[in-house]
């Protein structure tokens, strides 16, 4: 298993772009399903998630060419219905392909993803939603049976609103008979960024980005050539890098639209930041300021930043408090970070951080996505060595983040372990 060694304490400087969204790709390449010819997608970041779609996709019957960034997917030939455990097991958003397949092959067998290291995360918004569309659902030996020789229009209501459960429903809509309705549907640019790739297939959706989604059903969806929108969390970690090493760091290729969460909260905290055109230039603070953090929906601050915004309090001047209301687990980093001299109490799903003077490196053990990226910032900003082992993690959502890292100044390499 490869390993991240970081000497901390550099200054961060210079520029980096920031790859597509991984969240974004995930469903628009899954909406490939709903087309019988070749879409081609660009910007499309190289990460493990999207090599487990594309694992999927294949699986499924579909044919997919990667080159770089440049991914084609021909659904035509799409005939198999079922996603296995074996892939739905390595990546939860393989949920992703449920509505697609029940809206092109009327049916649909996909392994029940189960809880993850953040949290239960239930699907059953996702299958009370097609259900509305009027399909039948069953659950045997760990999978979600659903079928249905023809999907209706319904209306649909998300008790809290789900990403992934509103860009589920969004494409079983799509080529539904009829007007389907969501209520308190997910904002997230990434639904947006869907629901336009499904508009330009033909699709008849308004209101993506508000809490109400109206869906006109159309009888088929063209093939179509697009770019994925950045990456507006990868974006938001090197904001914080910048902020959290008193770094001077030019982030390119962003949408400063949909980092306005961020961009306020890190402004508070005492960084500069300028955000013109595709591009956000932010300037560390002598003395970072603390302030409170409360993760919410879109356009609320994002949970998946929650640990990363937690390194920088560890480091600032007071008391931060920091809420998580998304996922019921999303603590785990804290006791790795307290092991590198971060003075964090938990309670309930609050986080007290008392700022210290400094941070002081150690090995530590990645469990998660975000959890890994913000163990990595601490390395950055530690007085001497942090290990991050587990690197895995990192790699289902960031592209070539070490080579980021370094080519702003930070002394940062990866050890490949040999396997024994
Ligand atoms: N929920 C339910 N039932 C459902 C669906 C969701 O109770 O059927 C609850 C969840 O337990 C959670 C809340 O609703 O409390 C919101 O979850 P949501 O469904 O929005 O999460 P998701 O769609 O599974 C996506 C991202 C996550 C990101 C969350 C929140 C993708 C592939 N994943 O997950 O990204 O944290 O939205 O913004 O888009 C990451 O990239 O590291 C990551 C975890």
């Amino acid at each position: 298993m490869d390993r991240i060694i970081i000497e901390g304490g550099r200054r961060l400087s210079g520029t980096v772009t920031i790859s597509g969204s991984k969240n974004a790709a995930l469903p628009i390449l899954a909406s490939s399903i709903l087309t019988d010819g070749v879409c081609t997608y660009t910007n499309v970041p190289d990460l493990r998630d999207i090599k487990s779609i594309v694992e999927l996709l294949r699986h499924l019957g579909a044919k997919v060419d990667c080159q770089g960034s440049t991914v084609r997917v021909d659904a035509s030939s799409v005939s198999v219905h079922e996603a296995p455990y074996e892939i739905v097991r390595k990546m939860r958003a393989s949920i992703l392909v449920l509505c697609p397949l029940v809206a092109r092959l009327g049916r649909a067998r996909v392994s029940l993803p189960g809880g993850c290291a953040i949290g239960e995360r239930p699907i059953d918004f996702h299958l009370k939603g097609l259900q509305a569309l009027g399909a039948t659902i069953s659950m045997e030996h760990g999978y979600v049976n659903a079928s249905a020789r023809k999907l209706k229009g319904g209306d649909i209501y998300f008790d809290v609103p789900s990403v992934t459960g509103t860009e589920n429903l969004l494409m079983a809509a799509a080529l539904a008979d009829g007007v389907t309705r969501i209520g308190n549907a997910a904002c997230e640019p990434e639904v947006v960024a869907l629901a336009d790739v499904l508009n330009l297939m033909g699709a008849k959706i308004t209101g993506a980005g508000t809490p109400e989604i109206v869906v006109h059903g159309v009888k088929s969806l063209e093939p179509v050539s697009v770019s994925i929108i950045p990456d507006r969390i990868e974006a938001g970690t090197f904001m914080v890098a910048a902020a959290l090493t008193g770094g001077d760091i030019t982030i390119e290729n962003v949408e400063p639209g949909h980092l306005k969460g961020q961009i306020d909260k890190l402004a508070q905290t005492g960084a500069i930041i300028e955000a013109t055109g595709n591009t956000v230039r932010v300037k560390g603070p002598g003395i970072i300021k603390s302030v409170d953090v409360k993760t919410l929906p879109y356009p609320g601050f994002p949970t998946d930043m929650q640990a990363q915004f937690m390194v920088l309090m560890s480091v600032a001047s007071g008391l931060s408090m920091i809420t998580e209301t998304i996922f019921e687990n999303r603590f785990i980093h804290v006791s790795e970070l307290k092991r590198m001299g971060a003075d964090i109490t938990i309670s309930g799903n609050s986080a007290m951080v008392a700022g210290v003077p400094s941070l002081s490196g150690a090995p530590v053990m990645a469990s998660d996505l975000r959890a890994s990226a913000s163990l990595v910032l601490a390395g950055l900003v530690a007085e001497g060595t942090t290990e991050v082992n587990r690197v895995y993690h990192l790699d289902r959502g960031y592209e070539k983040m070490e080579e980021k890292f370094r080519q702003l100044g930070a002394s940062i390499c990866r050890v490949s372990q040999p396997k024994s």
